[in-house]
């Protein structure tokens, strides 16, 4: 991929792959994309998947498995102990990551709760380079607090910082300083991190953050779910890297750290989940709570068909073309919002293309949720389901007011390999046109908000009629059109 040059001078992410088997969609009328919006009370995790065109919702488990990865779930070796299957995909990680012990989980936020329940006690503090939400609600629930060492520009969108997800160092240092180690159970290294636009870390900070904590004796754990994209960028960011094959990145990665743990859902095209470990001790100990939690050591929770794809998906992770495809994809896709004057977070990151929600409808305030409300727009715009990533993705402060997200997002998620180029440039369209629209979209308020992970469930209305508006103008730029 990296490699094809174009005649005209154009650079287009070109398929490194080709598509057997499609699925047919449909885009309903703005009319019903209106009833929808309003059944689902404004929250996109609530909508039917029946009314949505293009759901770029999230990558989780929603990328195009592979010719090979369907081969392999035909071939699994199904058993409630001892499969053939759960061995090769410990020795495929083992493989890859050097790690004597795996522990298969049926996804990432189960390694979450295992990891909290075995090391966060009453107290203590993990730090990490930015927070995730269900890994924040683990380590609370077991009395932990999360501190974020992020970079003083990692939210700023006029700096091109190519390793926005990187550690501030000296601010670890300074809180290993006021804590000291024995409050610190493990520091947390998102890679990349999904909160702020899929920026990427550098193997070198890796290396620096696991340095510091070494002296210190305090352990390392890699959240892996975003490493895909991550060994994309080292690969072509990080001069020292640009000879080394990812598998050997992904290696040198996986040295620095103690625990490595990941969702399947995003690393491996698959879904289901895994832990890596060290030690024997902490092999023994964590098997108990697999096994109360999760399900047998051989499967995890996981069906075995899952098992057998997520071991091919690892592999394919190592393959340049396989995992260049996303990041490409995302660049195309914020470099034409870009072109078009659309705030977009850049340099464009992993997992999917990022708005600024704050900045594209800075009329709408705060406390009436700019991300929420644009994700509810681009929806009637064109049927097409993002992410509110901003401060409804936020628990509200103790004493219940409102903690307001430092960056408010809306994600178009690109699941690996799933999308077209049209269907990327049409979401670039609409999006344009609502942009241009900004100013009749408005805001929206909670009517039904549970205490905890409140985005998933929770449901929301417009503040002022907007959406009617917003549809009545559609209808006249657009006639008839879907
Ligand atoms: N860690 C990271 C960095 C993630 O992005 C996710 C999930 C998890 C852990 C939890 O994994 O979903 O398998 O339980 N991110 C999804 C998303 C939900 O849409 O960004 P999970």
């Amino acid at each position: 991929m990296q490699k094809i040059k174009f005649f005209s001078g154009q650079t287009i992410p070109l398929e490194m792959h080709r598509a057997k088997v499609i699925q047919k969609l449909t885009l309903v009328d703005i009319d019903q994309r209106k009833r929808h919006l309003a059944a689902a009370g404004y929250n996109q995790f609530l909508l039917k998947n029946d009314g949505i065109f293009l759901d770029m919702l999230t990558d989780s488990g929603m990328s195009a498995i592979s010719d090979r990865q369907l081969a392999a779930a035909m071939l699994a070796d199904d058993a409630y102990a001892g499969s053939r299957t759960y061995f090769e995909l410990e020795n495929k990680v083992k493989e890859i990551f050097g790690f004597p012990f795996f522990l298969p989980i049926h996804q990432g936020r189960a390694c979450e709760h295992l990891l909290a329940k075995a090391f966060v006690k009453q107290d203590d503090v993990v730090a990490m380079n930015y927070h995730f939400t269900t890994t924040r609600a683990h380590i609370m629930v077991c009395g932990g607090s999360v501190v974020e060492l992020n970079l003083p520009d990692s939210l700023d969108n006029s700096s091109d910082n190519p390793f926005k997800g990187n550690f501030d160092l000296a601010k670890l240092k300074a809180l290993i300083g006021e804590l000291g180690a024995a409050r610190m159970p493990f520091v947390r290294i998102e890679a990349g991190t999904n909160l702020i636009g899929g920026q990427p870390l550098s193997l070198e900070n890796i290396k620096a953050v696991s340095n510091i904590c070494r002296q210190h004796g305090i352990l390392t754990v890699l959240d892996a779910s975003l490493l895909q994209d991550n060994l994309y960028f080292i690969k072509v960011r990080e001069a020292a890297c640009k000879d080394m094959s990812i598998r050997e990145i992904a290696r040198e990665i996986a040295d620095q750290v103690d625990i490595i743990y990941f969702s399947a859902r995003k690393l491996g095209f698959a879904k289901g989940g895994g832990i890596c470990l060290r030690d024997r001790a902490t092999y023994d100990k964590m098997t108990e709570l697999v096994t109360l939690f999760e399900g047998f050591l051989t499967y995890g929770g996981m069906s075995i068909t899952e098992l057998a794809s997520i071991a091919q998906g690892l592999e394919e992770t190592m393959d340049f073309d396989m995992i260049s495809q996303g990041p490409q994809f995302i660049a195309y896709m914020v470099d034409e919002l870009d072109k078009r004057g659309i705030p977009v977070i850049k340099p464009a990151g992993g997992l999917g293309c990022h708005i600024d929600a704050r900045a594209f409808l800075g009329h709408v305030p705060a406390a009436e949720y700019q991300a929420g409300a644009l994700a509810a727009a681009i929806y009637l715009a064109g049927g097409i389901r993002s992410m509110e990533r901003g401060t409804i993705s936020e628990e509200r402060n103790a004493d219940g007011s409102e903690h307001f997200a430092d960056v408010e997002l809306v994600r178009l998620a690109m699941p690996r390999r799933l999308f077209t180029r049209s269907q990327i440039d049409y979401a670039v369209d609409r999006i344009a046109w609502l942009y241009q629209n900004r100013a009749l979209v408005g805001g929206l308020k909670f009517v039904k908000e549970p205490s905890v992970l409140r985005f998933f469930t929770g449901e929301l209305a417009p503040t002022s009629d907007w959406p009617t508006k917003l549809v009545a103008k559609f209808k006249a730029d657009f006639g008839d059109s879907l």
